[in-house]
């Protein structure tokens, strides 16, 4: 039986107000459904809650730890795996990679570097058979990049969905059957085609077999990474399995830029001296006049006009533009390029974007993680990952339900 949700109960769950629930019903963000007799607008209990579990989600309790050994040598397939930072904290929560896709020859060359033991499958993951690894994973991860699906207007099946990533993730996780998959994507998947993409690769796994667990979005500052960054988890579990999957508790404790680059709980020495890329001169030149947690409001105003351009006129807060991190802060987001306009981090007693060893620290890579090719596209490898801290606890999550899994397993 389908549980509903009246308008102000809905409002109170999710802390918005009614008239912003009307308009979200208006736009398609999150639609109600009518009640037969009084017609007043009612919601889908679970809908909501699948939704929204980051908003209902945020009390933060003081966690000592969500380290959990692990009783099996669990195996993972990670796919999209980029230069790895999902793959190392996997790793560094005790879960084994048995094996890697990704088409990017230089991130590829990264993992395969680092790790010589680990098997790199390089090339597009549409060219890949994955049933080799049928009932041998434990789980399937991957940070699919996300597309639009095309609509028919009816409900989104498997076969609606080819040609997008998003597609393969599914495919392979049918193709390997594993107990659970998680997926990872950025906030914006809530929101994109109003909220039709994700509820549209829920009801995909639904159809290849998996249960959708509510969705949440975690942020990186409560899993011991120095960084204003946030993933969005995506985590299923095969149907035939009735144990419930808990999210990593967060973190009171939040670190800042100094616990990134200098030594300290994070790291046990200074940041290693690397390469950078440079401001141009022009850049540069108005970013010396920003103090530390400073943007583009500390210049001057002839300044501000001129750095910014049309952007000085379209209104908005724009709080990256022309940004110097302070060292008592966590770092804004990292891009894929640290120069790039209107994203500026700039270091915080330096005139210049961080260094390739400064990038990886932020993203809490170690510091014998070694990136391959241009600088460019070892920025681009670094800017892309999951913070290496935060896949580490979501490994522990992963572990704690396969220790539950295979307990039950055993007994039945
Ligand atoms: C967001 S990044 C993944 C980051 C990675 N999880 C990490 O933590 O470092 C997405 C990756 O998908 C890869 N990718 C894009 N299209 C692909 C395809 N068709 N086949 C395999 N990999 C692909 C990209 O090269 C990129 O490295």
């Amino acid at each position: 039986m389908k549980e509903y949700l009246s308008l102000s109960e809905t409002s109170k769950l999710i802390g918005k107000s009614k008239e912003t629930l009307r308009r979200w019903d208006r736009d398609g963000k999150l639609n109600a459904v009518r009640e037969p007799i009084s017609n007043y607008r009612v919601y889908e209990k679970a809908k909501v809650q699948t939704l929204f579990a980051n908003l209902l989600g945020e009390n933060i309790e003081e966690e000592t730890s969500n380290f959990v050994k692990a009783k099996k040598d669990y195996k993972v397939l990670e796919l999209f795996a980029g230069a790895g930072g999902f793959a190392v904290g996997m790793e560094k929560s005790g879960l084994k990679c048995v094996a890697l896709n990704e088409i990017d020859k230089w991130a590829c060359q990264t993992l395969r570097q680092n790790r010589p033991a680990w098997k790199v499958l390089e090339g597009d993951i549409r060219a890949f058979d994955f049933t080799e690894y049928k009932d041998k994973v434990d789980v399937v991860t991957g940070g699919f990049p996300c597309q639009a699906f095309s609509y028919a207007g009816k409900k989104l099946g498997l076969a609606d969905a080819r040609g997008t990533l998003f597609y393969e993730f599914a495919r392979v996780v049918k193709e390997v059957n594993p107990p659970i998959c998680i997926g990872e994507n950025v906030r914006g998947l809530l929101s994109h085609a109003n909220g039709k993409t994700l509820q549209g690769m829920i009801s995909i796994l639904s159809e290849i077999g998996y249960n959708v667990a509510p969705v949440q979005v975690l942020k990186a500052i409560n899993f011991k990474v120095p960084q204003k960054r946030e993933r969005l988890i995506l985590v299923a579990i095969r149907k035939d399995i009735d144990l419930q999957y808990y999210y990593p508790k967060p973190y009171k404790k939040v670190y800042n830029l100094e616990d990134a680059l200098k030594k300290g709980d994070l790291f046990c020495n200074n940041v290693p001296k690397s390469k950078g890329a440079k401001y141009p001169e022009s850049k540069k030149q108005v970013l010396d006049l920003v103090p530390p947690k400073g943007y583009w409001r500390d210049l001057p105003i002839e300044v501000q006009k001129q750095f910014m351009g049309k952007s000085f006129y379209l209104g908005g807060g724009k709080t990256g533009m022309a940004r110097r991190i302070g060292w008592d802060e966590p770092c804004l987001t990292l891009t894929c390029s640290p120069a790039q306009k209107q994203t500026e981090r700039c270091h915080p007693d330096e005139t210049r974007p961080f260094t390739i060893r400064e990038y990886a620290r932020i993203q809490t890579f170690p510091d014998d993680w070694e990136f391959s090719g241009s600088l460019a596209q070892q920025y681009k490898q670094i800017g892309n990952a999951v913070p290496v801290n935060l896949g580490c606890e979501v490994g522990y999550s992963i572990i704690k339900f396969l220790n539950k899994y295979y307990d039950l397993n055993s007994k039945s």
